[in-house]
């Protein structure tokens, strides 16, 4: 296992959910998060919380950058570099769905989930490579199930995940010449915000946010020599009511 105490992450979309569930366990072993959102007071919210109950001395830092900009997501970057002075782990897990038959899917909603969960994870890597070649970093995506799985309703968010299950396999070939590790983590049911969800005790059944943080952490941990490069997971048992 490698110690990873020390090391800098810039994850996308971690004011709340599974983002925030990642900067939890990697403030627990000691790295330096950045969060990003597309609001500067949730960005702000999310670090100070998760800077107070950080149990190491690692800190958090809120940045307000929507993944569906280039320029925003270099200025993340930028900024991840001049405070912490490096990046070790880009994270693109921002993310959101909208679940329409394709008769009534709107252009409008298929451009928001297009742009946010697929261009915003191209962007992602786009902005961070250099400094991940610097450091022979790591980039995560978070895809779903969704990637691998069709559902009706789901013309959208099936195409943008089955992109971003794509897109981050054929980009762990381009980039492990770099020494540059690449991952995508395809998680089933998570009891987060996502589609306006507030998680409670009916979402006990799902996998909660820090249990994909931690998963993220033995990812990360793992002997260099070896990349775990696709990884689903899941509810160990289903909602059957
Ligand atoms: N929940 C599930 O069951 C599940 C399963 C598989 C995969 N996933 C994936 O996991 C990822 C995280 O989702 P979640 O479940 O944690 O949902 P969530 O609780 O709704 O959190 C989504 C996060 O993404 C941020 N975000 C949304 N659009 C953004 C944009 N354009 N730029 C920057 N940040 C943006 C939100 O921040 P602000 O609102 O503050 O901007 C928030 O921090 C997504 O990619 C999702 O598809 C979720």
């Amino acid at each position: 296992m490698q110690n990873i105490e020390g090391n800098v992450a810039l994850i996308t979309g971690g004011s709340k959910g599974i983002g925030y569930g990642i900067a939890q366990s990697l403030l627990a072993e000691g790295v330096n998060v950045a969060v990003t959102s597309r609001s500067q007071t949730n960005a702000d919210d999310a670090a100070k919380e998760l800077s107070k109950h950080s149990p190491t001395s690692a800190i958090a830092i809120g940045i307000k950058a929507d993944v569906r900009y280039l320029l925003d997501q270099e200025e993340a970057v930028k900024k991840c570099v001049t405070d912490f002075g490096k990046l070790d782990y880009m994270i693109a897990n921002a993310g959101l769905g909208h679940y329409e038959n394709i008769i009534d899917l709107t252009d409008t909603q298929w451009k928001e989930v297009i742009d946010t969960n697929l261009t915003g994870v191209f962007y992602s890597i786009k902005a961070s490579v250099e400094a991940l070649k610097k450091s022979k970093g790591y980039f995560l995506s978070i895809s779903s199930l969704a990637g691998t799985n069709f559902f009706a309703n789901g013309s959208a968010y099936n195409a943008s995940k089955f992109g971003v299950t794509g897109f981050t396999q054929a980009v762990m070939l381009d980039l492990r010449e770099y020494d540059i590790k690449v991952s995508t983590i395809m998680p089933g049911s998570v009891a987060s915000h996502f589609n306006g969800n507030t998680p409670d005790e009916k979402d006990a059944w799902k996998i909660q946010p820090e249990d994909i943080g931690e998963l993220v952490v033995d990812v990360f941990k793992i002997n260099p020599r070896t990349l775990p490069s696709k990884i689903e997971v899941r509810p160990t048992r289903p909602d059957l009511k």
